[in-house]
């Protein structure tokens, strides 16, 4: 299943984009967003978090602002494809509950199928540890140390079927340090997510045909 690649419409401060913010731990990206919103006019607007359980630490972050923050766990269903399913089906209907327009996964630590990502292509977007096409997947930072790289950094990319294989949007590179532990590197390449993330979101929902034009041209 193969959706259509349909972008966000062209936001303005006045009518900010509408976008809900997927996460998994501690939501330390949520915050940066948060704050990144409040201290100035955006082109988007965090309506909605969601979390894969009701134990995310980063729901606090969510409700501390005022945004609505709903824990979605794993219904309680045997067969795991039927389960998955029912999940995506879950989150999507508060997705459209709340009108939203752009997904933003911040440490949502699941791999949508491709059914829900056929509905969402183009307004999906992740933020993933390391410098795509790179080490994907969920060790980046314990591939880059094994690989001996001296560079690393974050991707901000859409989502499509495949793990961290979408189009990439932006990226911004910290250096690999001698002696790196996994928590030193995770920790440093942190700091560059929180600069770039919300920035780039804003980027997105002011211009999205930019980042495709960019990439295709
Ligand atoms: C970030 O490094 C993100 O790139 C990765 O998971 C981490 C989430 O951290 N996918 P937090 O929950 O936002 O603190």
């Amino acid at each position: 299943m193969d959706g259509s690649f349909t972008l966000p419409r062209d936001a303005s401060t006045s009518d900010p984009l509408r976008i809900a913010v997927l996460i998994s731990g501690g939501g330390s990206g949520l915050a940066s967003i948060l704050s990144y919103e409040s201290f100035g006019s955006r082109f988007f607007r965090t309506v909605l978090v969601l979390a894969d359980s009701n134990e995310a630490g980063g729901l606090g972050h969510a409700r501390k602002a005022g945004i609505d923050s709903i824990g979605i766990p794993l219904p309680e269903i045997g067969n795991k494809k039927e389960q998955r399913l029912k999940h995506e089906e879950l989150i999507h209907e508060q997705l459209e509950k709340y009108n939203t327009e752009l997904i933003i996964l911040a440490g949502y630590m699941r791999i949508f199928t491709p059914v829900f990502v056929s509905k969402w292509k183009g307004r999906l977007i992740n933020i993933h540890p390391s410098l795509l096409p790179k080490y994907p997947g969920a060790h980046a930072h314990r591939d880059a140390l094994a690989d001996g790289a001296v560079i690393s950094g974050c991707t901000v990319h859409f989502v499509d079927e495949g793990v961290d294989t979408g189009r990439i949007i932006a990226q911004s590179e910290v250096p690999v340090l001698t002696g790196d532990s996994i928590g030193d590197l995770q920790e440093r390449v942190k700091v560059a997510e929180h600069a770039l993330y919300p920035r780039t979101i804003d980027a997105i929902a002011e211009n999205p045909s930019l980042f495709i034009d960019r990439q295709d041209g």
